[in-house]
């Protein structure tokens, strides 16, 4: 029998003064304040939808989340779902396997626990205030913060747009170096999107100002795993390979609303418009997730405020977009398992459907932080420990994440390279200024 090897810890906050920890002892409770003080805002708003029950129901969801907040900042266990929505008993099968690897060692709990559950179990549990309270049951506490993070982004979302369509303009004159060029660009303003986000910041303000075409020269020493050649020639090989037979499907599970939305749409809209890809599948989550995750009515909105901007080139994207959607060249999909608390290892078991499909891919780009955590486990990996092992046979298809590092966690670094980074900069895994184009094309 071949040696089963050990896999390293998962990240947890009962590691003082890890990233964990802080995350679970600050963020955490920040965004749920937030949260709280976002259904008080709107507190004249449900009345005047709803009349009285509407503020009954906000007043409910308010006390649900401020019932979380204590449990999470006195170290509770974990309590089971109670509602009846569709994932509840997946999740609750999911905390029996936490309690089981505590062998009769008490209850897994918020500080104790290992820190990917706990934090997915707070969105689940905000998810359930607001579900379990009708008439506000979709409310989406995170809304208004994605669609400011879209609107102060505005001037580079102009920019890119603006780059796109010219871009467009001459795109079949393009040659291979040049065509392999404008990948790489999309790609990166891609990558670099992802600092984006809003739960790291606990819902701060975190948008995209300048250009972001401007400054990618100078931001390459910053990508430490850099595949970008791989991806090409996965492309390349692929769009040869099914010249008029069957079509390159590109499937992006997508990361965060807002600016990163928008590069992502622009690099998928590259990857069709140069032939690279004939279909390109979209993930979102299928409910509210880490503040700033990209759910079907973000990726509607987005669309729809793009097309009814004041501004040719991006409402010309926005027009392209949705036609591309009706064509059904474009497909957005949810699927509950991205909002569930497993590692990406675990797909094929919890959820073979989805597994089956992304399997029909010829390539999967992973957006983002979350992501990559999944991925690879949420572990204290060694930094040089191969990719393909960290991610412990999840190979529907060859797959790429593109990440801003912004939790300590990372692998297939070279020898030294993580420790020379450290040296000088001790934050590196947490401040979003590092990223990774990695690759994994093994089966
Ligand atoms: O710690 C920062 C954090 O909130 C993590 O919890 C999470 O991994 C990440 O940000 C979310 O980032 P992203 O939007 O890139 O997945
Ligand atoms: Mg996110």
């Amino acid at each position: 029998m071949a040696a089963v090897t050990a896999l390293p810890v998962s990240l947890s906050a009962r590691f003082k003064g890890s990233f964990a920890y802080f995350t679970v002892k600050d963020r955490l409770p920040q965004i749920l304040t937030k949260a709280i003080d976002t259904l008080h805002r709107h507190k004249n708003e449900f009345f005047e939808e709803h009349g009285e029950k509407g503020v009954e129901a906000e007043k409910r969801a308010i006390s649900f989340l401020s019932k979380l907040r204590n449990e999470l900042q006195t170290d509770k266990p974990v309590t089971p779902l109670e509602d009846e929505l569709p994932d509840a008993a997946l999740w609750n099968q999911y905390l029996d396997y936490q309690r089981n690897l505590l062998n009769g060692n008490g209850e897994p709990s918020w500080f104790q626990s290992p820190w990917l559950f706990v934090e997915c179990y707070m969105y689940r549990r905000i998810h359930a205030a607001l579900a379990q309270n009708p008439p506000i049951g979709s409310f989406d506490v995170f809304k208004e913060g994605k669609a400011q993070n879209f609107f102060e982004s505005q001037e580079a979302i102009i920019a890119l747009c603006t780059y796109f369509q010219e871009l467009l303009k001459n795109i079949k004159d393009l040659d291979e170096k040049q065509l392999q060029g404008e990948l790489f660009k999309l790609l990166q303003v891609s990558l670099w999107g992802n600092k984006c986000d809003l739960s790291f910041s606990a819902g701060e303000k975190s948008s995209q100002k300048s250009s972001p075409l401007q400054c990618l020269e100078d931001m390459v020493p910053y990508i430490i795993v850099n595949d970008m050649e791989k991806l090409w020639s996965l492309l390349r090989n692929a769009k040869k390979r099914n010249t008029d037979k069957c079509t390159v499907r590109v499937d992006i599970i997508l990361d965060n609303a807002g600016f990163e939305l928008v590069s992502d749409l622009v690099l998928t809209d590259f990857l069709l418009s140069s032939k690279l890809a004939d279909e390109v599948h979209f993930h979102g989550k299928s409910i509210p997730w880490y503040v700033s995750d990209t759910t079907k009515n973000d990726f509607n909105w987005t669309i729809k405020q793009l097309q009814s901007a004041n501004h040719m080139w991006m409402s010309r994207c926005g027009i392209n977009w949705e036609g591309n959607l009706k064509k059904g060249i474009w497909v957005y999909q949810d699927h509950m398992f991205w909002t569930l608390p497993h590692i990406y290892s675990s797909m094929a078991e919890v959820a073979p459907d989805l597994y089956a499909d992304l399997q029909k891919s010829n390539l999967l780009l992973f957006k983002g932080d979350l992501n990559y955590r999944k991925l690879t486990g949420d572990r204290k990996w060694e930094y040089t420990v191969p990719f393909h092992q960290a991610l412990n046979k999840f190979h529907p298809a060859p797959l790429c994440s593109l990440r801003t590092l912004k939790s300590d966690t990372q692998v297939g670094l070279k020898p030294g390279q993580g420790e020379q980074i450290q040296a000088s900069e001790p934050e590196w895994m947490i401040s979003g200024k590092y990223g990774v184009v990695q690759f994994d094309a093994t089966p």
